[in-house]
């Protein structure tokens, strides 16, 4: 299992109120305890924060709030120590507009190679006053920033996929994919095993540029979508010298690709032979808490994995996604729940939601492949839906006129321990409170409430994550969907040797098969061992 860290929420060592690897270094041992086999370290490179460390100033340095790099080399010690992997989070879409590369592409001419590393065209009409073409930004607004040149007047434009501070880098450009190669040797002979690739369906724009039209994206039909700059074939040919770089490493290192793409067919092109090792799996969060579309979800990832001879992987959640605990208190609706907007006007029930949860950790853990955790997924944690507007920091919510209140919900600081905020978050001592402010209620939630506690959600993640190590049915390998127990809203499969995991999704309490014995339940179990609603059981099969 490999554990996000959103580093600035994880733990702040030095008290002020952002985590960092300070603060990270002292909670291994939880990690470790938890049964973690990787982290994922989201950036912790100098950055002005725009978009909370995904616009990169400086790729081979720490960000002065995170640490140095003699604290990520100790880091990476420690984790290693402790048999955990380290995996960095690598954004090569975009970089910082405070880059040295983008401040000399301002200063430069048009038609510069200083110019030529991003993605800087003329506008459109008689003095090039429209943007080049019609893309929007993921953030809201247009996906272009006229620049003014040295003489102080209005000239070229460029390209941005998110924010006008993450300006985006031409990968047709050989000087790109050298420096990132390097940026990757450097990493790696620091002792990293491996990156997460952040937009890794961004990279390869259309030859010339050409408007998006009424193309709709994410797609809505399964025929497939010539993008003009998501998920483009020419993306595999960048990926495919990024694996031979890794293989001439004696340790493995690897890569997940952050990719949303239109289907797990797309999804499969990313981790096929000579390419990435494994990819999120996005479908799978995306799909509602009902039998029938994690069970296509399923059967459609294995599947499509199993064409190209990659493992799957499984995710709940993300820094970027709605907690799984609020997607599942809302009813499913086959419209997906990403943001906090899909859901925060709908009827909630949070007590379903954690059980569905619960349920929703036992049943990824069991699925063959790999399995992402969000921190403080652990814990049970709701998205905070109710931050007080001036408090909102992720730049959707200004972008988006005030429409959008953004991802902050999904990353308030971890509750630690005691009763009340910074909930040893940050030491006693801090000079600020946390970046994000945290609800009360979370002291019952805390790593320390819930130790100990045989009902709560971490003493659930830390008894399964302990089975999955040691169950040999479990980890990577096949299931075979058990059609003895096809109950509409129940998804029943076993695993060779001995092992069973049935989710009831919404049926009546069912009986468990014969000659088996529980090995955990999600949740409280009805008389004779019968598993109700929301609740998923693994079992070991005794014949
Ligand atoms: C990825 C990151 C997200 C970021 C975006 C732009 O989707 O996960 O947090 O805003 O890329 O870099």
């Amino acid at each position: 299992m490999i554990y996000e860290v959103y580093i600035r929420s994880f733990a702040d060592g030095d008290g002020d109120g952002i985590g960092d690897i300070a603060g990270l270094r002292a909670r291994l041992p939880h990690l470790s305890d938890l049964g973690v086999d990787a982290l994922w370290i989201t950036p912790w490179y100098p950055s002005p924060m725009t978009d909370g460390g995904y616009d990169v100033a400086n790729y081979r340095g720490i960000d002065p709030r995170f640490g140095s790099l003699s604290d990520a080399r100790q880091l990476i010690a420690e984790a290693h120590a402790l048999g955990l992997r380290v995996l960095l989070d690598l954004v090569p879409n975009h970089v910082s507009d405070q880059h040295p590369w983008f401040q000399r592409a301002l200063a430069a001419a048009p038609g510069s190679p200083e110019r030529a590393r991003f993605i800087f065209r003329d506008g459109r009409g008689p003095d090039g006053e429209e943007a080049p073409n019609d893309w929007r930004s993921n953030f809201g607004g247009p996906a272009w920033t006229r620049v003014t040149e040295a003489d102080g007047c209005p000239g070229q434009w460029y390209l941005h996929l998110f924010l006008p501070g993450q300006p985006d880098l031409d990968w047709t450009n050989p000087e790109v994919r050298a420096e990132f190669e390097d940026v990757m040797r450097y990493w790696f002979e620091l002792g990293i095993d491996g990156f997460r690739i952040d937009v890794a369906h961004g990279l390869a724009k259309a030859p010339g540029l050409p408007d998006i039209g009424s193309l709709v994206w994410p797609p809505v039909t399964h025929e497939p979508v010539d993008h003009p700059h998501w998920d483009r074939d020419e993306i595999h040919e960048i990926y495919r010298s990024w694996r031979a770089l890794a293989d001439t490493y004696e340790q493995p290192r690897v890569f997940v690709a952050e990719a949303w793409v239109h289907n797990p067919e797309r999804l499969a092109r990313y981790v096929r032979a000579g390419e990435l090792h494994t990819a999120f799996n996005f479908d799978f969060l995306l799909a509602p808490w009902e039998a029938g579309s994690l069970y296509e979800s399923i059967v459609a990832t294995l599947h499509a994995h199993q064409a190209v001879g990659a493992p799957p992987t499984w995710v709940l959640s993300n820094h970027d996604t709605v907690r799984e605990v609020s997607r599942y208190a809302r009813a499913p609706s086959k419209r997906p729940v990403r943001r906090l907007g899909d859901v925060i006007d709908l009827p909630a029930d949070f007590s379903a939601g954690r059980r569905r949860a619960a349920a929703a950790a036992l049943l990824m853990l069991a699925l063959p492949g790999g399995a992402y955790v969000y921190q403080g997924e652990e814990l049970g944690l709701a998205e905070v839906e109710d931050l007080p507007d001036d408090g909102l920091q992720d730049p959707t919510w200004d972008q988006s006129g005030h429409s959008d209140r953004g991802r902050d919900g999904c990353r308030v600081p971890i509750p630690w321990a005691g009763l009340e905020p910074p909930f040893a978050f940050s030491p006693a001592d801090a000079s600020a409170p946390p970046w994000l402010p945290q609800p009360a209620g979370w002291r019952h939630q805390s790593v320390q409430a819930q130790t100990g506690d045989e009902h709560s959600m971490l003493e659930l993640y830390r008894r399964a994550l302990r089975l999955r190590r040691s169950h040999p049915a479990l980890g990577d390998g096949q299931l075979r969907w058990l059609r003895t127990i096809e109950v509409p809203g129940v998804l029943a499969f076993a695993r060779d040797p001995g092992f069973a995991c049935i989710v009831n999704l919404s049926a009546p309490p069912i009986a468990p098969p014969d000659a088996s014995e529980l090995l955990i339940s999600s949740g409280p179990l009805r008389p004779e061992g019968r598993i109700p609603a929301d609740t998923t059981v693994w079992l070991s099969l005794t014949c």
